[in-house]
């Protein structure tokens, strides 16, 4: 199957149009928008919105967190310092620029030959911010694709120099953060005590409805010259989550079916997903990272850290030695960093990195799959 993208991008005008009024508006500055997985935040920001700020005159920036989760302060300061370099060569910090930096928190006293990382890091972030922004007049687009990885980071005090140095730099700075995890991304400007907390507004990205659908018929029938069901088509899609990408995916099992039929595409789909994708990555599971994955996807209240959760795994697997939510923590710091599972920004709270996983499993569990 070839690229998810050789299918060509169904616009959302109106969406950009309501983003640059709202950033104009004057009444807020800084945008969220939440969307699950593959439903097409990365490729909104990347064919529209970062095109439009161009042509309204704005310098955009694009930094994707998710490819620096391992870190993503520093990842977020290194993109940062890399959009400035590529105009300026950033001086590196110095004892008189770290003061200046931080002349009115009254924290130089701290500051002496960098002893501390964090807090140089947070005068990195600054100094990036402000050099970047002073690099013109015009007005200033940062996208940050899959903010919430930096609800996983270990310094609040981080988001909050972020958070006022984003202020310091008004109205010329302009924000837009997109986030899968919706609770993650609440968690960080929404709560009381969340340093973002009414930073942002948020703004949720509509699901691909009806016209979607019919424009991928269209391509069909431009590829093929045969006629597909709309109708049906629509029905497959509502099938699979109005997930864009996988509709993208059955439209194009369908043209190799050699029929017009969605549903010949949607089996042909799933056995693709079944044999590369989702089932291989499950049958190498171990037994107990299976009841793990099994118990997000099917979306059960019970924590995985109760000892409810424990004593259920131990009956499951009937292994010797029982389960405790130690044991169980180590099986999900695993499956972190093999990326099967991802924080969601909540402590202990995970979800299941790749949808079509999800999915795959959910319908398992359903007992729509034996085996
Ligand atoms: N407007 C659109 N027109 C056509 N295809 C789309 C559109 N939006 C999404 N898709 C399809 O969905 C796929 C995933 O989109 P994208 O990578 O933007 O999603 P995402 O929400 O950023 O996902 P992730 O959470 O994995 O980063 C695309 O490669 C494309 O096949
Ligand atoms: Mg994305």
């Amino acid at each position: 199957m070839g690229s998810q993208d050789s299918i060509r991008y169904f616009p959302r005008k109106d969406l950009v149009e309501t983003i640059h009024g709202l950033l104009t508006s004057g009444l807020t500055h800084a945008l969220t928008m939440f969307a699950g997985r593959r439903m097409g935040k990365t490729l909104f920001v990347k064919q529209e919105l970062l095109p439009a700020a161009e042509t309204w005159r704005w310098r955009a920036y694009y930094i994707d967190l998710w490819v620096r989760r391992d870190n993503p302060e520093l990842g977020l300061v290194e993109e940062l310092e890399g959009f400035v370099e590529q105009k300026q060569t950033l001086k590196k910090p110095d004892k008189l620029l770290a003061k200046a930096g931080y002349g009115s928190t009254g924290i130089q006293a701290e500051w002496s030959g960098a002893s501390n990382p964090e807090i140089d890091l947070q005068g990195r972030l600054k100094r990036a911010m402000r050099a970047l922004v002073g690099q013109g007049n015009e007005s200033v687009l940062l996208v940050v694709d899959e903010f919430q990885t930096l609800a996983a980071g270990k310094h609040e005090d981080f988001v909050s120099t972020f958070r006022a140095t984003m202020q310091e730099l008004q109205p010329q700075l302009k924000l837009f953060f997109t986030g899968s995890s919706r609770d993650a991304l609440n968690s960080m400007f929404r709560k009381r005590k969340a340093p973002l907390f009414e930073s942002a507004m948020p703004l949720p990205l509509p699901e691909l409805g009806a016209d979607f659908v019919e424009d991928r018929a269209v391509i069909f029938q431009e590829i093929t010259g045969k006629s597909m069901d709309a109708a049906e088509l629509g029905k497959v899609f509502n099938k699979i989550a109005r997930v864009p990408m996988y509709l993208n995916q059955i439209v194009l099992h369908t043209m190799v079916s050699l029929t017009a039929d969605p549903w010949e595409g949607f089996s042909l789909w799933r056995k693709a997903l079944g044999d590369q994708g989702a089932h291989e990555q499950w049958v190498k599971l171990k037994p107990v990272d299976k009841v793990i994955v099994g118990h997000l996807a099917s979306k059960q209240p019970i924590s995985l850290f109760s000892a409810e959760f424990s004593a259920k795994v131990t009956k499951l697997l009937g292994e010797e030695k029982p389960y405790s939510p130690q044991r169980i923590q180590t099986a999900v710091n695993r499956m972190v960093k093999n990326m099967v599972l991802a924080p969601k920004g909540e402590a202990g709270e995970y979800e299941i990195e790749d949808r079509a996983l999800e999915i795959y499993v959910a319908a398992r569990m359903q007992g729509f799959l034996i085996n």
